[in-house]
């Protein structure tokens, strides 16, 4: 039987995951793919550190040694950051490898290119791992995109962040507590800005509209910001509205044109969004024809991960002849309606005016609930220095002058 040959790209949290699930899981492989699976060879950077790895494979610091193994079929990258893992896939798709790679950094700027090459000498690339770890959100626009039109894609995707704010409602711990916290238990790097800022969510937010709108999303095109600016004030306040933070990225396509967001949002018990805490991950995506699909799992994490590179593995059988780089793409509802949206004002300590706004509700510390449109509420903000804002999806608590609290219903 003829062996599938696989070299290994980095053998950190994700490679090595990679390697034991190919150990544990090798008899399924081969049912899948229909021969057997054998990673050959692991490049690192550090050739000394003790690994738990076969002798008798090639560990190697030197790509050109992986570009000599004759009839290597697959190359799995788990590097960080975009280079040298670029330029390594370039090699390896021109000498005519698969590729499968979960480098979100790297695929968010260089993915239409490694396609692009991937197409001209006829073979695939996976990225399923590069978004919300082991959530199978790509392969399912990639199904979903046959007939349905996608309108918007929502996410939590990144695991640290929703952990720190959930820990913050649930312990009422502050932000640098709780920052601290996912630092000891190896959910935040040492060096948190990507996650906290919203760098990492704006990565994978590029890939997926690429998938479901064909377009490229730029840093330009929308505004990106973390949950640095969240307080355990604000998050008790919110709690007290039925309201939770959720750092959220948000693509839409209007009149041809992308629309997004990353930033923080207060969402209601109604959203499915509102029950996701911890590392977890939750993809919404609205399609025309079927409606809104929530998907939710393990957004990182040795074995979550490689799963989702396995299962690119597994597509290798059915996908290596009729891949092509433009089936990513979908033509997206153009007449999308848009309506006025609810918003938590904070720092603003008398009422909004402005014509086009109706404050629903004044609350205490100079926050307020207002009914406008974004751009209605960023001309608003020109107004008030030092005004914040944040969206409300899935509806509030409203809570009226005997001090009950009932449900409203937002968009
Ligand atoms: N961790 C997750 O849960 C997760 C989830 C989804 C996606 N990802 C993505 O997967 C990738 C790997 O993440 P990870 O958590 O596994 O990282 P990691 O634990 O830091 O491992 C990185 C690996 O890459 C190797 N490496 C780094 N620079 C290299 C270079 N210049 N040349 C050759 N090898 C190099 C390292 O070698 P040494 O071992 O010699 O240092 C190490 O084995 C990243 O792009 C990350 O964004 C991670």
């Amino acid at each position: 039987m003829k062996v599938l040959k696989i070299a290994l790209l980095g053998f950190g949290t994700v490679g090595e995951g990679v390697y034991r699930t190919i150990q544990s899981h090798g008899v399924r492989l081969e049912e899948v793919l229909g021969k057997k699976v054998e990673v050959v060879a692991v490049l690192v950077r550090d050739k000394e550190k003790a690994r738990n790895i076969s002798k008798d494979l090639l560990l190697t610091t030197d790509f050109d040694e992986i570009l000599n193994i004759p009839q290597l079929d697959i190359v799995m990258e788990a590097i960080v950051e975009k280079e040298p893992g670029f330029t390594y896939l370039k090699k390896a798709i021109q000498k005519g490898c698969h590729v499968i790679t979960a480098n979100k950094e790297m695929f968010a700027h260089h993915g239409k290119e490694l396609l692009e090459l991937a197409e001209q000498h006829y073979v695939s690339v996976g990225f399923e791992a590069t978004v919300a770890g082991g959530v199978p959100i790509i392969q399912t626009l990639r199904q979903l995109l046959n007939v349905n039109r996608i309108n918007k894609i929502q996410g939590i995707l990144n695991g640290t962040s929703n952990f720190i704010l959930s820990e913050m409602r649930e312990k009422k711990q502050s932000f640098a507590d709780a920052l601290h916290l996912a630092q000891e238990k190896g959910y935040a790097e040492n060096d948190p800005s990507n996650d906290v800022e919203g760098t990492d969510a704006f990565y994978k937010l590029v890939i997926l509209s690429k998938i479901a709108f064909g377009q490229q999303l730029d840093w330009s095109d929308i505004n990106v910001a973390g949950i640095t600016k969240i307080t355990s004030e604000l998050v008790e306040e919110a709690e007290e509205l039925g309201l939770r933070f959720k750092h959220i990225a948000s693509v839409e396509q209007e009149n041809g044109k992308l629309k997004g967001s990353v930033k923080p949002i207060l969402v209601g018990r109604s959203h499915p969004f509102y029950h996701i805490e911890g590392v977890e991950n939750a993809v919404n995506v609205e399609g025309d024809i079927v409606g809104s699909i929530t998907l939710q799992g393990p957004g990182a994490g040795m074995f979550p991960t490689a799963s989702a590179m396995l299962e690119d593995l597994g597509q290798l059988s059915k996908i290596s002849k009729q891949y092509d780089s433009k089936s990513f793409s979908v033509k997206t509802n153009k007449e999308t309606r848009r309506a006025a949206e609810y918003w938590l004002i904070c720092n603003v300590k008398k009422k909004l005016l402005h014509p086009a706004i109706e404050n629903v509700e004044r609350l205490k510390n100079g926050t307020s609930i207002i009914n406008a449109d974004e751009k209605v509420v960023e001309k608003v903000r020109e107004q008030y220095p030092g005004m914040e804002y944040f969206k409300i999806i899935g509806g509030y608590n409203e809570i009226n002058r005997s001090g009950s609290t009932s449900l409203t219903a937002t968009l």
